[in-house]
């Protein structure tokens, strides 16, 4: 049995999706009455879909692929060209390999040492300012631990400009205009420096030390036995770097949660770790951030009575999945203690897609970022004071990616 998919009418939607951004998909799920609809953006045939079943069917790699998914202007800023996102099948999971080696206990452990390590030094510094700005302490803070843990040397004086550059790279990404090309430019400059680090690496001009990214990307054989292009290296290097530095988002919502459910922080403030991860499990799937990830029909197939046709570029909701009334019960409402006897499930809490790590696309850092977030709770919790003066902690659900629009300030800062 073949049925039409409901159908957005119209040549061209990119301008709603603008416009809509994170509630686009979700409110054609919600108006057509249906987990599956075809529209067109940039130009094309495009098919969005969303819910635990879709996500089953989108990690399917016999139905779909990721050659020739990603728009010109993601590869451009966030993620780099030839990068591990763009691969399919062996080659795939070899790349993947090369990211997952780096993802054992002890190192994440190490990454958890030198962000405790950073973190406790900055609020020192932050008890001498009248005011700190979160999310762009954050981001260097974070810009040091991720060069260092991943073996890339970075100067002191070079944080301020490399964070920025970093920070763009995932901050511009739907960006319109200048602050699109600033994102542009700033990928040249950050390919431009790993692509000398992986080549001194090579030429034994730089000693680098076994375990990091730096080192490993570097001497990374491909399935025929050649290293990889350097500009290729750097680009998974930065595939690195980039993301540990983009926790930042997630760390100011975790600020912001805090201070807005007194609940839950008194919770944080009794409770022990199990409650800490509930929490950080809220916050990311809560808050906005990817709002979706794309693919393509890798050959023709039919699902529920609905036609795939080969090429087809596809989008799962990301954000929509994790706020699928039919997966969660009242998912506007931010309730830790859902998560208390939650069973777990590849599928149906995507905040970094679903699937798996090693045969899919699944977030190579999802465990980094889980970690960082504990650490994070505990120093805003139990380490340190502070307090949040009045400030516009609104955020969007259209522009992407979303923070609060102050980006979080405090003040009076004590460690304690
Ligand atoms: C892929 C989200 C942090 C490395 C992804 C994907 C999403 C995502 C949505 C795409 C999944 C797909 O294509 O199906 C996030 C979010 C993060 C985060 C929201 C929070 C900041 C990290 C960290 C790292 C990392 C800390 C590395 C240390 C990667 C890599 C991929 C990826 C390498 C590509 C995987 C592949 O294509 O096989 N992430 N991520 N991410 N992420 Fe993350």
């Amino acid at each position: 049995n073949v049925n039409p998919m409901p159908k957005e009418e119209g040549l061209d939607h990119t301008l709603s999706f603008a416009r809509e951004g994170y509630m686009y998909i979700p409110n054609r799920r919600h108006s057509f009455n249906s987990n599956i609809f075809e529209t067109r953006l940039l130009g094309k045939k495009a098919i969005c879909m969303g819910g635990k079943e879709a996500a089953e069917l989108f990690y399917d790699n016999e139905k779909f692929m990721r050659q020739g998914a990603a728009p010109n202007r993601v590869l451009q800023t966030l993620f780099g060209a030839k990068g591990v996102q763009t691969l399919d099948g062996t080659e795939h999971k070899h790349r993947k390999e090369m990211f997952m080696s780096l993802m054992s206990h002890e190192r994440i452990e190490q990454l958890i040492i030198l962000l405790r390590k950073e973190w406790e030094s900055t609020v020192t510094r932050w008890e001498g300012m009248n005011e700190v700005v979160l999310y762009e302490e954050v981001k260097e803070i974070l810009c040091r631990v991720a060069c260092e843990w991943a073996g890339v040397p970075i100067q002191e004086d070079e944080i301020k400009s490399r964070s920025k550059e970093f920070g763009s790279l995932f901050e511009s990404v739907a960006a319109i205009g200048p602050n699109h090309w600033l994102g542009r430019t700033a990928r040249n400059n950050i390919e431009k420096w790993i692509i000398g680090l992986v080549e001194e690496v090579r030429n034994q001009e730089l000693e680098s030390t076994e375990n990091t990214a730096l080192h490993q990307f570097s001497w990374h054989r491909d399935l025929e036995g050649n290293l990889l292009d350097a500009e290729v290296a750097a680009v998974e290097v930065v595939n690195i770097i980039r993301p540990i530095i983009a926790i930042s988002i997630f760390i100011n919502f975790t600020a912001l949660a805090i201070h807005q459910f007194p609940e839950a922080k008194a919770k944080l403030q009794s409770s022990g770790e199990k409650y800490t991860e509930m929490f950080i499990q809220e916050v990311r799937r809560f808050y906005p951030f990817f709002p979706l990830v794309a693919a393509r029909v890798k050959k023709d197939f039919i699902w529920n009575g609905y036609t795939f046709d080969a090429g087809t570029l596809t989008l799962l909701d990301l954000y929509g999945t994790n706020h699928d009334p039919t997966i969660w019960d009242n998912p506007g409402l931010f309730n830790p203690d859902r998560f208390s006897e939650w069973e777990g499930s590849p599928f149906s809490f995507i905040p970094q897609g679903g699937g798996d790590y090693l045969t899919g696309h699944r977030c190579a850092g999802e465990w980094i970022t889980v970690e960082v977030m504990k650490a994070v709770v505990d120093q805003l919790i139990n380490r340190m004071e502070y307090n949040v003066p009045e400030q516009d902690l609104s955020f969007s659900l259209v522009s992407m990616p979303s923070m609060p629009a102050s980006k979080f300030v405090i003040n009076h800062v004590k460690s304690t």
